[in-house]
């Protein structure tokens, strides 16, 4: 059912815990399933995501998503990091089961959700950002 991929991000999750004195922060959650997201940005002058960290109360899918995603924000700059959706993650993941495209989502709303704080905090506009929902499940349906 799950690629051996999400099953190493899933047992051996990448960037997992909490940032102090983080540049922006993000959390989200999906109502429907009760699952929750949190992610921490550590972005410096240059706008280069120098650390990226996740916390969860969340499925094995959201696991294995959130890992997967920091990995790929990691030393990107924050408009980069705006191109790395949910499909890429699911892609680098060698796909998820359908009924768990939904937790993808968290991932990508998550570090949406922090991008925007950060931008928030610096007074800046990132090209494309749109703010952030709290609940994913109010979203519209996952884009495959
Ligand atoms: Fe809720 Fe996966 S079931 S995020």
């Amino acid at each position: 059912m799950y690629s051996e991929k999400v099953m190493d991000h899933f047992s051996n999750p990448r960037n997992m815990g909490e940032i102090e004195n983080p540049s922006g922060v993000g959390t989200v959650g999906n109502a429907k399933c009760g699952d929750i997201m949190r992610m921490y940005l550590d972005v410096d002058e240059a706008g280069v995501i120098r650390d990226v960290k996740f916390k969860t109360f969340g499925c094995g899918a959201a696991v294995a998503t959130s890992s997967m995603a920091t990995e790929l924000v990691k030393g990107r700059t924050v408009e980069e990091a705006l191109q790395v959706t949910n499909k890429a993650v699911m892609e680098a993941l060698d796909g998820l089961p359908p009924v768990k495209v939904h937790c993808s989502l968290l991932a990508e709303e998550a570090i949406h959700a922090a991008l925007w704080d950060y931008a928030k905090r610096q007074g800046i506009v990132i090209e494309g950002l749109k703010e952030p929902v709290a609940d994913i499940s109010e979203s519209p349906p996952a884009r495959l």
